[in-house]
């Protein structure tokens, strides 16, 4: 999909159906590679993938979702929070442009099990993702959802 085509259709799904492939799973941590992070320190940042459905059995608002994916950081602090966002948002991008449904999450991490993260990394944010009968067409977003001033 082109670009602004992607970030008009792109939603929050929520609603999941199957398991991803190994292809599309790879071309979403392709994205999240992708990503910008605060002075290029990319050695601050883990992605766990989480299938397991003994470990999703134990994280909570995730959706039933097949797969997690958490971004966690060394010593989060506002560079790092902000840069786990803009990874996630490539990995939400990366996931809808090949039609899989996706949504940030912020509410399970905390039920993140901490032996599956990484040790001396903290879980930030997530996103739930898994195969969805949604498609992704162009939708009427309002232009001024986020108000907007302008200095000139
Ligand atoms: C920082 C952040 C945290 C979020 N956390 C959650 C969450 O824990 N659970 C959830 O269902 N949606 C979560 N969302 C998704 C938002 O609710 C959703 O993006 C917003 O309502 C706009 O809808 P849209 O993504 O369909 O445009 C989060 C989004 C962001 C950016």
């Amino acid at each position: 999909m082109e670009a602004l085509k992607l970030l008009n259709a792109r939603k929050a799904v929520r609603q999941y159906n199957g398991q991803l492939t190994d292809d599309q799973l790879q071309a979403i941590l392709t994205a999240a590679n992708e990503g910008p992070v605060g002075m290029g320190q990319y050695d601050n940042y883990r992605l766990t993938v989480i299938q397991d459905p003994q470990v999703l059995k134990q994280m909570t608002n995730i959706y039933d979702a097949p797969t997690v994916i958490v971004v966690s950081a060394k010593n989060p602090g506002p560079m790092e929070n902000i840069s786990v966002g803009a990874i996630v948002h490539n990995m939400e991008l990366a996931a809808e442009d090949q039609g899989v449904g996706a949504n940030y999450n912020m509410a399970g991490v905390s039920s993140v099990p901490k032996d599956v993260l990484p040790a001396g990394f903290t879980g930030v944010f997530a996103l739930t993702l898994g195969q969805t009968d949604e498609s992704f067409t162009a939708r009427d977003v309002a232009k001024d959802r986020i108000k907007t001033n302008v200095v000139k």
